[in-house]
């Protein structure tokens, strides 16, 4: 039993809705140790294909980290949330299967890092961004300034981070932070018929992609040995064999994830 997340499993889609409304689905401890344990299961449990990560209510997808909790940290103690969020979003975003974040409204501080750790992000109309932290005295501790400076660019970021400014979900479009906007009781049905999409392709050649474009951003790989290295394992697998023959003789392709 989980106390801070609902999750729900339909045709392989789990929906894992941050549940504190009250709070603004503010990210507590409780919320880390929970979506950790949920995203273990995402990597472990076959009947899941994919995920969403979305807020409760229509007000916020997650309005920031819980602003209570750093009331009396040591500086010791500061690093150590840092890293313990950090690494539950290296567990999204370095995830197999396709995550992605439906932003239902707010998406501030830790929620706009957690939107970032999703693979990609849709949102609803009303969904404002924003990395508010330097108006506590602080600087993102999930990887905003690692995320936000590599989807929107150098200058955007700074602006964002300085100015701590919220920008709209238009700006957010246009600025590339967000692939779609739509209404906000669309949001998790374009999430939906993308993922079913998705499901359609072989689950081996998602995962290659997920982690060879991962690898874009993260500098302790060679991307681009890295593509090689994932094109030939995808030599040895069934789904490719599959699709390739399908393809061939002109019919539909059954993949099985092998
Ligand atoms: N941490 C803890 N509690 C939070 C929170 C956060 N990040 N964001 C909102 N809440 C709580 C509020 O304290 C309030 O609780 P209360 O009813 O017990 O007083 C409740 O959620 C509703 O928020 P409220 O501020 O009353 O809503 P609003 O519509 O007036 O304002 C925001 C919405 C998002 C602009 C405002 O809540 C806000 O600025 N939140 C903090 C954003 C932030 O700085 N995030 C980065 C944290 S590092």
């Amino acid at each position: 039993m989980l106390e801070t997340i609902l999750t729900s499993l339909e045709e392989g889609i789990l929906t894992v809705t941050i549940n504190r409304p009250d709070k603004l689905n503010a990210l507590n401890k409780t919320v880390f140790q929970e979506l950790d344990k949920v995203m273990d299961e995402v990597y472990l449990d076959a009947n899941i294909k994919s995920v969403i990560i979305t807020g409760a209510g229509n007000t916020a997808f997650v309005a920031g980290a819980d602003i209570t909790e750093f009331t009396s940290l040591s500086k010791t103690e500061a690093v150590a949330l840092s890293e313990r969020g950090q690494k539950v979003f290296f567990k999204i975003e370095n995830c197999p299967k396709p995550v992605i974040a439906a932003v239902n409204g707010f998406a501030l501080g830790g929620g706009c890092e957690l939107a970032m750790a999703c693979h990609f992000r849709i949102c609803s109309e009303n969904a404002k961004f924003g990395q508010p932290e330097v108006n506590l005295g602080l600087i993102p501790g999930y990887g905003a300034t690692q995320r936000l400076t590599r989807l929107i660019g150098k200058g955007k970021s700074m602006e964002l981070h300085m100015t701590a400014s919220m920008i709209d979900a238009q700006e957010a479009h246009q600025l590339k932070l967000v692939n779609y906007v739509v209404a906000q009781e669309e949001v998790i049905g374009k999430a939906k018929s993308l993922l079913s999409l998705i499901h359609t392709k072989a689950p081996l050649a998602i995962s290659g992609v997920i982690s060879c474009i991962n690898a874009v951003e993260n500098n302790t790989l060679n991307g681009y040995e890295k593509e090689a290295a994932t094109f030939g394992n995808l030599f040895e697998t069934e789904d490719m064999k599959e699709g390739i023959a399908a393809f061939i003789e002109k019919r539909k392709v059954n993949f099985k994830g092998l």
